[in-house]
């Protein structure tokens, strides 16, 4: 509910930033929530607006938050996460990247988003910019409202296949600039930084004295691996953060579960932040992350591999209509589809969508204004269901070509 006082009530009522963290109401939501109630209703919806598995947490995770729960794990756990997890997940950056992070580098956070939240708040503040490249993920631009910090977009282009472009962000640098915040794999197009794009980057935030700030979130989820984290050029004083978290990768999107990893002296006082908001996470959460880290390529592998399938069956099943603009994604749980040659925006082609064809996507305005004329569709269904989804659009977009709409 939106309280009065937020459409231009009294303003002294709430400190300002409560306008700024809700700034978009809905926040590009509308469709899927419509969609979310029509299926409440009975309706025949397939959703596909929302980046969460249909699948549960593996059941090795499950157990071992069961097991902890009943071994009497109920008590306040350190702000900057148990010693086991943040052992589990420096080596897990060992391990598999060769990268030198330890437990002193590592603050756990509830999910990434918690993350993003905690860095933006110990780096940025009122008079500063952060580079963002655009489309970004839905909840960035509160984000860093909240921080008091002023978002600068930098256009990622359809023609240019999404990718990032250091030139463009280096265009954008100003006096003011303090941060950049990248992702990679990329929310909502699905790409990847390669290697020497992140070279680029890493250098030229180091000429510019910035903070690089790399949400990582679908590290696990690059189709036939290949994920290059910012942390591979870095050495443990430098100006990195990255931010990574279970949600996707181990699907464990429930249990608010991720980390930072910084140097050491930001680490101090993102444990010190975390230990005024959440002072600490459940213990049996971290124990059920403690198992999912150790074995995580088992995790990542199967559900990566899964994603993978089901981008390559919509995007060939979607390949039938030469109006569709398809952009196939590299990683992660979404394909982008281009629907300006219908007449439509992405806003009206999903609310159309839903309320003829019972499938619900997500407008790309939701990501920025840049993709207005696309729209997101989450592989986070079935194979059955993603085939249904698919000639159910298919036959929506030939009857709005058949209605003229062009
Ligand atoms: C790019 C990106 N960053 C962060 C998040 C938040 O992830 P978490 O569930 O770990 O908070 C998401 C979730 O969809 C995302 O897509």
């Amino acid at each position: 509910m939106q309280p009065a006082s937020a459409a231009g009530g009294d303003a002294r009522r709430f400190a300002a930033r409560v306008a700024r963290v809700a700034e978009r109401p809905g926040g590009g939501w509308a469709v899927h929530f419509d969609a979310v109630e029509r299926r409440q209703r009975g309706e025949e919806v397939i959703l596909l607006s929302i980046g969460d598995h249909e699948f549960a947490t593996p059941a090795s995770i499950v157990e071992a938050a069961v097991a902890a729960l009943r071994a009497g794990q109920h008590h306040y756990t350190p702000a900057a996460g148990i010693g086991e997890l943040r052992r589990a997940i420096a080596a897990f950056y060992a391990d598999k990247a060769a990268i030198p992070v330890t437990p002193e580098n590592i603050v756990v956070m509830p999910g990434a988003q918690g993350g993003l939240y905690a860095l933006f708040q110990c780096l940025l503040q009122t008079g500063d910019e952060v580079l963002v490249p655009e489309p970004m993920y839905v909840t960035y631009p509160e984000t860093v409202a909240a921080s008091g910090a002023r978002l600068v977009p930098v256009p990622l282009t359809a023609q240019r296949g999404f990718a990032l472009e250091v030139e463009a962000l280096a265009a954008g640098i100003s006096g003011r600039t303090r941060a950049v915040l990248i992702n990679t794999p990329h929310n909502p197009t699905g790409t990847v930084i390669p290697r020497e794009t992140m070279a680029e980057l890493v250098a030229l935030c180091r000429r510019h004295g910035l903070w690089l700030i790399s949400d990582e979130v679908y590290a696990g989820m690059v189709y036939g691996g290949g994920h290059v984290s910012a942390l591979a050029f870095t050495d443990r004083h430098e100006r990195i953060a990255v931010v990574e978290s279970l949600s996707k990768s181990c699907a464990m999107t429930g249990w608010r579960v991720g980390w930072t990893v910084t140097p050491p002296d930001l680490a101090y006082y993102l444990e010190h932040l975390a230990g005024v908001i959440t002072y600490g996470l459940p213990p049996f959460v971290q124990q059920a992350a403690v198992e999912a880290v150790t074995r995580i390529e088992r995790f990542e592998d199967e559900i990566a591999g899964l994603y993978e399938r089901r981008a390559a069956l919509v995007c060939d099943a979607l390949a039938a209509d030469p109006d569709l603009v398809l952009h196939r994604p590299r990683a992660g749980m979404f394909v982008m589809l281009g629907v300006a040659r219908f007449g439509l925006d992405g806003e009206r082609f999903a609310r159309r969508l839903l309320e003829d064809a019972g499938v619900s996507l997500l407008p790309g305005e939701s990501f920025g204004p840049r993709t207005r004329d696309w729209v997101r569709l989450g592989l986070s269904a079935s194979e059955a269901e993603l085939a249904e989804a698919c000639r159910r659009i298919l036959r929506f977009t030939a009857a709005l070509r058949g209605s003229g709409r062009r």
